[in-house]
């Protein structure tokens, strides 16, 4: 390992190739944060969309990454805010390697099950606003400038939720829908793109430590199996992040005629 910051980010480009330019949405805390940094980290380029404006975090990655880090004001529900953000990036750069579409909410803390009169469709529908069109609304503005790149991926953060074959769930319609429906949305993209040269990945970041996953601890009873056997993977967001960096790195490995789709891990998921 070598001493200085500068000497440490060549060697970190050196290990892994070619600066990329990579943007991440919901970047405020949580995966976002994490994978802006541990980008960041190594040397790359790194677009971060800031949600929430009273949460400062991503400023002190700025103070330490001046040159490399652009935090861009980004609400994913809103079309207008993202044709901003978008004019921002394109400003900078007309080539994105890597767009992660990470920004996610769960709002379906106590729904019921379809025998109680407790669905809250405006809740459903937000989290479809946010989850799925959201990213869509983030690929499209930025579409081009992934064509443009040499790594051309776009990665979708989704969800064990997303999975139909897998589905023990007899709540939470919101969530399972919404990621679902972004995982649709990444086979529908890449039919779009693939003659170009473009892959789509849908990642699932495992049972997380963060806001949305904050009772991803062992002994929380919402974390209880589902089915006797199945097994359920305690993970931070700094793991998951490394873990989906050596996917990215890798994306042949995962994305062809369909998207990948896989944990952090790197192992399969059933659609
Ligand atoms: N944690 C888990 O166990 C788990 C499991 C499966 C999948 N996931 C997925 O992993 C991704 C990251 O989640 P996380 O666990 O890191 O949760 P998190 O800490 O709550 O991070 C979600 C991020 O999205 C941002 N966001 C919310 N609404 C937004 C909007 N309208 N526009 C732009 N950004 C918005 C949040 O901003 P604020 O914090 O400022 O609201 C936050 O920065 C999400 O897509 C989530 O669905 C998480």
């Amino acid at each position: 390992m070598t001493g200085t910051g500068e000497e440490k980010r060549m060697d970190d480009l050196l290990r892994y190739g070619r600066q990329k330019t990579v943007v991440v949405t919901g970047a405020d805390r949580g995966l976002g944060y994490e994978l802006v940094r541990q980008y960041l980290e190594r040397g790359d380029r790194v677009f971060a969309g800031k949600y929430r404006t009273n949460w400062h975090l991503l400023e002190g990655l700025k103070e330490r990454w001046p040159e490399t880090l652009d935090i861009v004001p980004l609400d994913v529900r809103s079309q207008e805010s993202v044709r901003r953000a978008a004019e921002l990036i394109l400003q900078k750069t007309d080539a994105v390697d890597v767009l992660i579409n990470n920004a996610g909410v769960w709002l379906d803390h106590d729904t019921g099950t379809i025998l109680e009169d407790r669905i809250d469709y405006e809740a459903i529908l937000e989290q479809i606003d946010v989850n799925a069109l959201g990213a869509l609304r983030v690929t499209q503005a930025l579409i081009g400038a992934v064509l443009n790149s040499f790594d051309q991926l776009v990665v979708n953060v989704s969800s064990e939720a997303a999975s139909m074959t897998e589905c023990a769930k007899d709540s939470q319609f919101g969530y399972c829908m919404s990621k679902a429906a972004l995982n649709m949305a990444s086979c529908i993209v890449l039919n779009g793109i693939r003659k170009r040269g473009g892959a789509v990945i849908n990642l699932h970041p495992g049972w997380m430590q963060s806001v949305i996953g904050e009772s991803a601890k062992p002994d929380a009873p919402y974390c209880e199996p589902a089915r006797p056997g199945e097994v359920k993977f305690y993970t931070t967001p700094e793991v998951t992040a490394r873990g989906f960096l050596k996917i990215l790195d890798e994306p042949e490995r995962f994305s062809g005629h369909m998207p990948g789709f896989v944990n952090y891990r790197g192992d399969r998921m059933n659609w």
